[in-house]
């Protein structure tokens, strides 16, 4: 038993590298675009989180709730400027983008003023560019 102890912190370290492989930035493109991918769809889904969110705050009428997960929505868009070069014709992509920032401020505005009827609305055009946006990738990816 003894004899193995000094073998131990060799197999953390081993156990340590394979798990963390995830996480090494991939060196082939075709990795690479993989990971970019999967860090797109990780990236959606909390797009998707938020957007939930707003629908309940909006249900509710809770302001705080629409206001947080709006301005949330509008930090994760302002982050994916980095994927827009792997998107065909991207000046498209760059105004539905524009576009979905500005809805999520109108959400905010809104909801700072206490305004269900017009948050509503942003809401109801946000997810509108959504859908859009979706249909422009399907589209753009054929
Ligand atoms: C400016 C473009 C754009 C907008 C706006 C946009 N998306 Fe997406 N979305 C994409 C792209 C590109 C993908 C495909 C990702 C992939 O498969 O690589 C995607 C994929 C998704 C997916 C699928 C992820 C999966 O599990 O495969 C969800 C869910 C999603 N988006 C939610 C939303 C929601 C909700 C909104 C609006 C609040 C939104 N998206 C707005 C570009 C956009």
């Amino acid at each position: 038993m003894s004899r193995f102890r000094g073998m131990r912190p060799i197999v953390t370290a081993a156990v340590l590298a394979l798990a963390s492989l995830p996480f090494v930035p991939a060196l082939s493109t075709g990795r690479a675009s993989q990971q970019k991918k999967q860090d797109r769809i990780a990236y959606m889904r909390r797009k998707l989180e938020f957007s939930k969110n707003v629908l309940e705050g909006l249900a509710l009428e809770q302001y705080p709730m629409i206001e947080k997960n709006a301005k949330a929505l509008k930090v994760l868009s302002q982050a994916a400027a980095w994927e827009v070069p792997m998107i065909p014709n991207a000046t498209d992509y760059v105004v539905l983008t524009s576009e979905f920032q500005r809805y999520t401020d109108d959400l905010v505005k809104a909801a700072k003023q206490g305004n269900i009827d017009g948050a509503t609305l942003a809401y109801v055009k946000l997810t509108m560019n959504c859908v859009q946006c979706h249909k422009y990738v399907r589209f753009a990816s054929q």
